[in-house]
């Protein structure tokens, strides 16, 4: 049996449990299983390779992607590049951390991409928020964070004015507000000011339609959510531990 799984902590629901889970069924891959790891500390993780011994790939996520850096025995170009892991592959023990997230967002909002899309805006300084960055630098679109706590070089919610709304046509969402229960929530831009040009795009895939996307999507933006995002780095993070 080759043995996969997620660790994180909490672990309640899990796209990638039942995302995996379905693909060994619908692909007839009966060696394989996929199991949440739900560690209370990331300090925990060699003592549960060395447990575990046909574990042979991981999946990392909140709140440990860049806190399982120091016990990993390599990383791949784009993880060492973002400073954020979401999958591991394991080799005769070792360890390699790779990022799939970066792979995920490129290609899930390259094809809605204009020529007048050249700047983001993106909500949020977390793991995820560096992949999405990383992989603007990468499309060459220049990219600027917004946060409730900015450094200098990054800007308040605040600062949401006219003239920046304008620069700035691309709006990604790394923040999990308005996240399933919370639905009724919405970072604080300044919706009245987002227009047809803009696109939308919220790393968030539970609500389906969250209400940043609503209110976008009511003035006219092109908006996106998540959810191939995941999918694409789930197929990707598959490709890798079968490399
Ligand atoms: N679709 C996908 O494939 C995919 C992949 C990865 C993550 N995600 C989703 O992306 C979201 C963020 O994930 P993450 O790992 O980056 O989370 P994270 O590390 O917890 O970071 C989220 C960032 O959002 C901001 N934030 C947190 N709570 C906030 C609040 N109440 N109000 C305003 N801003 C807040 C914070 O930035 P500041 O302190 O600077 O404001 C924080 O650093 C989650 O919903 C996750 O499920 C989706």
């Amino acid at each position: 049996m080759r043995k996969f799984g997620l660790i994180g902590y909490p672990l309640t629901h899990s796209f990638s449990q039942t995302y995996f889970n379905e693909k060994f069924r619908r692909e007839n891959i009966s060696d394989c299983r996929y199991d949440l790891y739900p560690i209370t500390s990331v300090g925990k993780l060699p003592a549960l390779i060395q447990a575990q011994r046909e574990l042979v790939g991981l999946n990392v996520t909140i709140p440990y992607k860049e806190q399982v850096i120091p016990f990993l025995n390599k990383l791949d170009f784009y993880a060492e590049e973002i400073g954020a892991v979401n999958v591991i592959r394991i080799v005769d023990g070792k360890r390699i951390g790779y990022n799939t997230d970066v792979f995920g967002f490129m290609h899930s909002i390259k094809n809605l991409l204009q020529p007048f899309h050249s700047a983001a805006l993106i909500l949020g300084t977390g793991g995820s928020s560096k992949a999405v960055a990383f992989g603007l630098k990468k499309m060459g679109i220049e990219y600027d964070f917004v946060s409730r706590n900015p450094d200098e070089k990054e800007l308040r919610y605040a600062d949401l004015d006219a003239e920046v709304m304008h620069q700035y046509k691309i709006i990604i969402n790394t923040t999990p507000v308005g996240m399933f229960p919370k639905v009724d929530d919405c970072p604080p831009i300044p919706y009245e000011l987002i227009t047809r040009s803009h696109l939308l795009f919220d790393l968030i895939y539970n609500p389906d339609e969250t209400l940043f996307l609503k209110k976008g999507k009511e003035r006219g933006a092109t908006i996106k959510n998540g959810l191939e995002m995941l999918q694409l780095q789930a197929e990707k993070s598959w490709e890798i531990w079968n490399s």
